[in-house]
Parts: C-alpha cells; sequence; structure tokens
C-alpha cells in the first residue's frame, strides 16, 4: 500500500517578545507606529514578520512584513530619509505614514489616505442631544440582521452581511455597551448605529463604524452618536482612536475633531 504523506503542520511562532516591544513603541506614539488599533496588529503577529527600528541605542520604528502581501512601516522619527531603507521586494500593498510616503508613492498606481485621530479624554465631550431623538443599545442577540441593513443603506461601497457582524461579537474587544442606535422617537425606528471597541489590555478604544442614514444628516446626529460613545469608553479606556477615508464627501475628519479628538497624522495605504 502506498503510504500517505503526513501533513506538515507549522508550529506555531512565539511572538511573546515581538508583541511585547510593539506594545511598549505603540504606548509612546500609537498615531505614528500603526495605522489601525493595536490589537488588530497583535492579532495576526503569527503571520508578520517584525524588524524593530533602532536608532541610536533606543527602538523608534518597526516594520511589519506578510510577505508577498504587505508592509507597515511606522516609526516615531520625523526624519524622511528613514524611508529610503524600506525595501519594497514587489509586495503590492504598503501601508506607510505621510511624512514618508514621497519615495515610495510613485512605485504604486493606487494610493488613498487615511486620518488617524486620538481622544484622550483630557476634556470629557459634552453628550449632545437632538430633540425627537433618543439613543438605544443595539441588541446583538436579535438586531444583527438590521445592523447589516443600516450599513448596507449608509454607504456606496459593500458593507458586511449579518454573518460577518456576528464574527465582531465573538471577538475580545467587543462592547456590548458601545453598539448603539439613534432611534427617531416618532418613526420608532434607528436611523444611525455607531460601533466601537475597547481593547483593555492596552487601554485603547476604538470608533469603527459610525453612520447616519442620508435623510437624516447634518441634524448633529453624527455629533450626539460619537460623544456618547467616547463618554461610554472613556470610562473603560485611556484613550481612544479613529481612523477614516480623507476623502470622504461626508467629511469625517470634521465631526471627530468637532467632538474632541485631535491630531495630524495621515497614514497613506498604496496598492500595485
Ligand atoms: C459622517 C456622518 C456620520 C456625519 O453625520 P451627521 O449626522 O451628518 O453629522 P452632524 O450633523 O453631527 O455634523 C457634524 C459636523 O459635520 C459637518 N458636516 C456634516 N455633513 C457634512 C458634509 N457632507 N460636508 C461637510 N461637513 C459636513 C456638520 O456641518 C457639522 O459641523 P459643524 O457643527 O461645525 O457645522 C454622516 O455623513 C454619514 O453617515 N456618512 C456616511 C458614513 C461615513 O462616511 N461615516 C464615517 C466613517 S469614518
Amino acid at each position: 500500500m502506498p503510504r500517505r504523506k503526513a501533513a506538515v503542520i507549522a508550529a506555531p511562532r512565539d511572538t511573546s517578545s515581538d508583541e511585547v516591544a510593539l506594545r511598549a513603541l505603540y504606548h509612546k506614539d500609537p498615531l505614528r507606529i500603526l495605522p489601525n488599533a493595536l490589537w488588530k496588529t497583535v492579532a495576526r503577529l503569527q503571520s508578520l514578520e517584525c524588524r524593530f527600528i533602532d536608532d541610536a541605542g533606543s527602538v523608534t520604528g518597526v516594520e511589519l512584513r506578510e510577505p508577498g502581501k504587505l508592509l507597515i512601516y511606522g516609526t516615531r522619527t520625523q526624519d524622511p530619509l528613514k524611508a529610503a531603507s524600506v525595501k519594497l521586494d514587489g509586495v503590492p500593498t504598503v501601508y506607510i505614514h505621510n511624512d514618508f510616503v514621497a519615495p515610495l508613492a510613485p512605485w504604486f498606481d493606487r494610493k488613498e489616505a487615511f486620518f488617524r485621530l486620538v481622544h484622550t479624554g483630557s476634556e470629557l465631550p459634552l453628550r449632545a442631544t437632538v430633540p425627537g431623538y433618543t439613543i438605544r443599545q443595539v441588541d446583538t442577540t436579535t438586531e444583527l440582521p438590521l445592523v447589516a441593513t443600516i450599513l448596507h443603506a449608509c454607504y456606496d461601497t459593500s458593507t458586511p452581511g449579518t454573518n460577518e457582524i456576528a464574527m465582531w461579537t465573538k471577538r475580545p474587544v467587543f462592547a456590548p455597551r458601545a453598539w448603539l442606535w439613534i432611534i427617531d422617537r416618532k418613526e420608532k425606528r434607528p436611523i444611525a448605529l455607531g460601533i466601537a471597541e475597547t481593547d483593555r489590555l492596552t487601554g485603547e478604544g476604538s470608533l469603527e463604524w459610525i453612520q447616519v442614514l442620508p435623510a437624516f444628516r447634518s441634524l448633529g446626529l453624527g455629533t450626539m452618536l460619537v460623544q456618547e460613545l467616547v463618554y461610554r469608553l472613556e470610562q473603560k479606556v485611556a484613550f481612544t482612536t479613529v481612523v477614516g477615508q480623507m476623502k470622504n464627501p461626508c467629511e469625517p475628519e470634521h465631526l471627530f475633531r468637532r467632538c474632541g479628538f485631535a491630531g495630524r497624522d495621515v497614514w497613506w495605504v498604496l496598492h500595485r
């Protein structure tokens, strides 16, 4: 009888020292080190190669690579010459801070810029209310199809379906108190939705999905939602971050700054 080939299963790599170093670096300057909340990168460390950047004896940055797929380059230094050392090796997707994008940009045909802001809670936001509208927590046991419907109605691009959304409720950062509807009191139905996450280990909250149905925009409801989320998060975390596309006709950056978010960091996603 022919022998069956034994399946080769790679033993999981020990990523604990990379995680410790990344956490220390991230805490010093979250907005310059990663283009997203820390937990998202920690969750995929197994598939990432980490190279920490040493500058005169102290760790100032990190290069994260998923071979053949992606490169993330984050550093606290502001010297654009440092980016010259980044080797692209045909990598199709690069996440890089605005300060370093110039020498790399010519190699890529699609480029998208993202603002990355932080709310440090030094001044807790006012909690705006808009007459006729009220906030209620999403019932994540029964209302996920409605969450999918509202997301679909708020964007021109494709949005996650119920099954994908259900996965979000299984992650350690799931924070049921930060899944909020704004309800139209007259019509008794949700017309806006906000979803945020809390990473207790890092002390970081992150706003993930903020949207108001098109017919209800510019009434102050986006502000009401963001202020309520930040208020709820900041009882649990040290800081809250948000990322959003700069080229968005709804100008969400303005909304977040209006609600106390600050920062000047811009990240680029470059695609070939
Ligand atoms: C972004 C969004 C949530 C804003 O909701 P909203 O209820 O219209 O926001 P508000 O009425 O509270 O307005 C907040 C501020 O943004 C301004 N604003 C709202 N819509 C705007 C627009 N299209 N262009 C420019 N400014 C706008 C308002 O004037 C207000 O600023 P001001 O108080 O200084 O005048 C909403 O447009 C939306 O759902 N967009 C689609 C989803 C999306 O892009 N989400 C953001 C992902 S990062």
